[in-house]
């Protein structure tokens, strides 16, 4: 290892065992309580186990915890932004003590680290949501996965590896730090500056790093994220091919690619500087950050969550200790009179500048529209399209929401026979009652129940939506965080459109087609919604039915016109 790249914290943590021991390990393991570690546990313990997250030799303690909140750093005083944590649920929490040993698993049980249990303790994530992210508004990807999907308690303590998590895919590509260290140092690279990504790369991209790389005077890493990025970003397989396209108009030997397997929190001026910690223990010895990096787009009134250069900011506050030179990133334009890419800022009146921004290509390429060899490579074009066909030819779901009696079925009915009428497409039909009889079956409705049973929706609604197929949902769905998890579901592969069938709760409880308003009223159902439970109202929903107003022909009629006029239909 080059001494002239020290890592985060003076050492280069390598927490997995030899061979030897870590067959002890797994036989010693059967005796200890088992954790399924969640997609995101395992990003993390990844990439603490293999060193990038290095000083970290553990999921956080509550004095780590704390200090990594509040300001920033770890009990020894060495800068670290953001809280890496083991949640679990309660019932678990209770099932174990500190100084026992816990077995870390993948989902199919393969044993990946024994944890020394440290402490068990309760967040506040109130608070962590607004010193880490700025805000406690559930718009931000990591503060709806914080308030709905973590579990409630954390536990702390240090690791020692066993395996680690295994990849199918781009096994060539995938370095731990000690390994593209040492690449480095084979290939004689002393200065490297990181490309952090998370989208496909196009000419503009590959303008601006490969001119980032020539003023530090410094070779480039591509280090696209492939771990959790924003749901409904392109599929990492998708740009993974992408990126090797890209490659390929590098100069020779003075870029390199490899995967970075990081659950982005997209938590903007935070995120920069773990960012670049990252980096760091990477061997590389500069950072591109751009405008808004790692922004996680508007809070829930309209507003960007951070302020285009805060991540910049915080980074340069920080450099030293980060301890890696940032280079600020400069959007790059198409001058088309010089029939080349410069900085916006070099642009003069003479030129003739060509701009496509991500929304105008993403529309684009769901409309299966030109996009221009100025702009991208056909070759990621083309793979882009492959993955990424028109609307038209996608999967999407129609998820109706509602009261129970609102008409959701109903409608839902209507608008499968009206697409079987039409043809061409496969239509699967869940709804609520089907639901309960097929696949939730021993489920009631508490909140608890109803999640699941709507996650259960979401999970095959989303695979309809992937292999090409239309699902109808038609479940009351009351919770609007559980909404949004399955949207992210089916926005990651293929389209998503929530009907909010609107029927006032009188007209729901005039009409009471099964009676089950009176036997609510009279307390013989408990939990009903819309009487003894809660229904959210869907703050954004892509369509508002008030059946007051319209026959369920009428309302089907409707919701055909949106599909048709958002693309999905034709
Ligand atoms: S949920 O909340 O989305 O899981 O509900 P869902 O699976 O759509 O099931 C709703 C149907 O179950 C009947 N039912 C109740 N609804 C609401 N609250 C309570 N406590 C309840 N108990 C039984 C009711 O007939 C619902 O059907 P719809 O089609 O909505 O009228």
């Amino acid at each position: 290892m080059g001494a002239f790249k020290e890592p985060h914290g003076g050492e280069l943590k390598q927490l997995y065992l030899d061979d030897a021991a870590a067959a002890a390990a797994r036989k010693e393991a059967l005796q200890y309580k088992s954790w399924d570690l969640t997609e995101r546990q395992l990003c993390d313990i990844e990439l603490i186990l293999n060193g990038a997250f290095s000083p970290l030799d553990g999921f956080l303690t509550q004095a780590e915890y704390d200090g990594v909140v509040k300001d920033m750093r770890l009990p020894s005083g060495v800068l670290w932004p953001m809280p890496i944590t083991l949640d679990v649920k309660e019932e678990f929490a209770k099932g174990v003590k500190p100084g026992e040993k816990l077995a870390l698993r993948d989902p199919e049980g393969v044993l990946i680290a024994i944890m020394d249990i440290a402490d068990i303790y309760t967040p506040d994530k109130h608070r962590e949501a607004e010193k880490v992210c700025g805000a406690d508004d559930p718009a931000h990807p990591a503060v709806h996965y914080l308030h709905n999907i973590a579990g409630p308690v954390y536990i702390g303590g240090k690791l020692r590896g066993v395996e680690a998590p295994m990849h199918y895919d781009f096994r060539l590509l995938r370095d731990t730090p000690a390994e593209m260290r040492a690449r480095f140092e084979k290939l004689g690279w002393r200065r490297v500056v990181a490309f952090q990504t998370r989208n496909p790369l196009h000419r503009a991209h590959q303008e601006l790093t490969f001119r980032a790389a020539k003023e530090s005077q410094a070779n480039l890493l591509i280090h696209p994220v492939v771990g959790l990025t924003k749901p409904g970003d392109v599929d990492h397989y998708t740009r993974v091919r992408c990126y090797e396209n890209v490659l390929e108009h590098y100069p020779e030997q003075t870029t390199t690619l490899s995967l970075l397997h990081l659950a982005m929190r997209m938590a903007g001026p935070r995120e920069a500087v773990w960012h670049g910690i990252i980096r760091k223990n990477y061997g590389c010895t500069h950072l591109i950050v751009g405008r808004d990096h790692a922004g996680p787009g508007n809070n829930s009134k309209g507003k960007p969550f951070y302020g285009p250069y805060d991540a910049q900011e915080l980074f340069k506050k920080y450099e030293d200790e980060i301890g890696l030179t940032m280079v600020p990133f400069k959007e790059m334009v198409y001058a088309e009179n010089r029939a080349q890419y410069i900085p916006s800022d070099e642009a003069t009146a003479e030129d003739k500048v060509l701009n496509i921004s991500g929304t105008e290509f993403r529309r684009r390429l769901a409309e299966g529209l030109d996009i221009p060899d100025w702009f991208s490579y056909p070759n990621v074009v083309k793979e882009l399209r492959k993955s990424y066909p028109p609307r038209h030819k996608q999967g999407f779901t129609v998820f109706f929401t509602g009261l129970s009696g609102s008409g959701k079925s109903t409608i839902a009915n209507a608008l499968l026979v009206k697409m079987l009428e039409a043809g061409g497409r496969n239509v699967t039909l869940l709804d609520g009652d089907h639901i309960r009889q097929h696949l939730s079956s021993e489920l009631g409705f508490s909140k608890e129940h109803r999640d699941l049973n709507i996650q259960r929706i979401g999970y095959v609604a989303s695979e309809i939506t992937k292999h090409g197929g239309i699902a109808i949902c038609a479940p009351i769905a009351p919770y609007a965080a559980t909404r949004r998890i399955v949207r992210d579901m089916c926005e990651g592969v293929g389209g998503f459109v929530e009907v909010h069938v609107a029927t006032t709760l009188e007209t729901c409880e005039a009409r009471d087609r099964k009676g089950l308003y009176a036997k609510a009223r009279a307390g013989i159902i408990k939990e009903f919604t819309g009487i003894s439970d809660p229904y959210e109202v869907p703050e954004k929903p892509e369509i508002v039915l008030q059946t007051e107003e319209l026959t369920p022909d009428l309302a089907a009629q409707r919701v055909l016109l949106v599909l048709e006029s958002l693309g999905f239909i034709r």
